[in-house]
């Protein structure tokens, strides 16, 4: 076997240890799969295998891997064969369970609904979230960060995916079942997500009930009239595609897409939030540039534009920082259905290829100091995220995530509104990710203290046309 007609292409070396007919490696990847990966890659000087499950694991890392990972063609190396544990999620024939042409058509529809002038929209909802759940705060206290993340991203991801009145019709319960949608991400799906396992029980009731609710609003929008008179979710756009055939996409592929949206969307951005504010929030030389920032890019009390926002450079750092230092997904999957290779590599077909982009953002050749905190390194004349495939948090190539820009404006809004209503600290400390989920949040307790320094913006009031 040669690689471009050259060397001879070499398989990954075995990580040692793992005896355990089958389970392999599974039980210190599970404890830790970052801390196995970073270790693995040390002991092996580089890309290695070994085995999850019964499964070949090869792990690639480096800015070629990636690229190599992220462009190979489908046929070669498929997200679809990865993630199929994704699809009691997406239901039947969406998305990952979709042959790729279609799943590339079907996340086409959603576009639309993710242009810059939606998010344009989506900014007012954003705002408005955020600021009428903090004025709901005491005038001092404290919070626990990854809760308050969690249930603002829930109301915001709910109003712009679904629309208004979706939550108040799901009732308290809401939250509990974007939590239990998740409870489909478990190293036991990797076997077959059907195994009778509570998580994955709750898991699909959580489904059905989502997808009941949503398949009657679809039914009322459609009898309300027109989409030109309905309000600006993804779920107006979802209703406004048609298939190459000019017919509407089924419900089914309309709910699969919205309810995998939040999957995707939701908890990890909650995730992202949280680590944005424990991490800038430990030096308040730091938090006061951004306090100045603020009053710099938004007059008192106007409302949050995309211009504003934009002027919000050092904030943006922070987020990207927080991105690679803890990036909620932790590592991103393809199965190889054929032999694969690059370089001087060759991954034998049936292996399943992993990169991370929580290992991938640790490399001293890529970013300077990588284990350091350090939110300029974004700035001019440093820029090291321009570097392709480095900051790998969103993925990259054809797979790369839809919703980056709506993740990260949803996360700049959150804290542009509690930079600029509170006095904020840390109030535990130091964090570390609790790696038992494979969308790592700090582990709890993570709170901050708080101080109200100024009225909350009662006149963000969306009017109908806004929405
Ligand atoms: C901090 C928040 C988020 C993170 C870290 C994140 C991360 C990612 C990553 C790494 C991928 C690529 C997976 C791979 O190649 O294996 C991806 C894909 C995707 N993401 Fe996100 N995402 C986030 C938020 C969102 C949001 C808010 C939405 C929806 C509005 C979304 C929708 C999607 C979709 C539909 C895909 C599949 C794209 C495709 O395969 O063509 N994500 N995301």
């Amino acid at each position: 076997m040669t690689a471009g007609g050259g060397m001879p292409s070499r398989t990954a070396p075995r990580l040692p240890g793992g005896r355990v007919p089958w389970l392999g490696h599974a039980a210190a990847f599970g404890r830790d799969p970052v801390a196995f990966l970073r270790r693995g890659r040390e002991r092996m000087g580089g890309d290695f295998s070994f085995t999850l499950l019964g499964q070949p694991v090869v792990f690639l890392c480096g800015r070629p891997a990636h690229e190599a990972v992220f462009r190979a063609d489908e046929a070669v190396l498929s997200p679809r064969e990865a993630y199929r544990f994704m699809t009691p999620v997406f239901g039947p024939g969406v998305a990952y369970d979709a042959e790729p042409e279609e799943m590339s058509r079907q996340i086409g529809h959603l576009l639309p609904a993710l242009t810059s002038r939606s998010l344009a929209g989506y900014a007012r909802v954003m705002e408005e979230e955020a600021e009428s759940h903090f004025a709901a705060w005491a005038e001092r206290g404290e919070a626990d960060l990854v809760e308050v993340m969690n249930d603002l991203t829930v109301a915001i991801a709910t109003r712009c995916l679904f629309g208004t009145g979706f939550r108040e019709r799901m009732g308290p319960g809401l939250p509990r079942l974007y939590h239990d949608l998740e409870s489909g991400i478990r190293l036991a799906g990797l076997l077959s997500p059907r195994l009778p396992l509570p998580s994955f029980r709750r898991r699909d009731r959580a489904r059905a009930a989502l997808s009941a609710t949503l398949v009657r609003v679809i039914a009322e929008r459609r009898a309300a009239g027109p989409a030109g008179d309905e309000p600006q979710d993804v779920l107006a756009a979802l209703m406004a595609a048609r298939t190459p055939d000019g017919a509407p996409l089924p419900d089914e592929t309309v709910t699969g897409l919205l309810i995998g949206m939040i999957f995707a969307g939701q908890h990890t951005s909650a995730v992202l939030a949280a680590w944005t504010g424990v991490l800038l929030l430990d030096d308040p030389v730091r938090v006061a540039a951004l306090v100045r920032e603020q009053e710099d890019a938004i007059e008192r009390d106007a409302p949050l534009d995309v211009r504003a926002l934009r002027r919000m450079e050092r904030l943006e750092w922070c987020v990207r920082e927080a991105e690679r230092l803890h990036p909620p997904l932790v590592v991103l999957m393809r199965k190889a259905l054929r032999d694969f290779r690059y370089g001087g590599r060759l991954v034998p077909a049936g292996t399943l290829v992993m990169v991370s982009p929580a290992v991938a953002h640790r490399q001293p050749e890529v970013f300077r100091d990588p284990d350091h905190y350090d939110p300029s390194r974004y700035g001019p004349g440093r820029e090291e995220h321009a570097c392709p495939y480095a900051l790998i948090g969103f993925g990259g190539g054809k797979h790369r995530c839809v919703g980056m820009a709506f993740a990260y404006q949803q996360v700049k809004i959150i804290w542009s509104v509690l930079l600029r209503r509170f006095d904020l600290e840390l109030a535990t400390g130091p964090h570390v990710p609790d790696y038992s989920t494979l969308v790592p949040a700090p582990r709890a307790p993570c709170r901050v203290r708080y101080r109200r320094r100024c009225a909350p913006l009662v006149s963000v009031r969306l009017t109908e046309a806004d929405r």
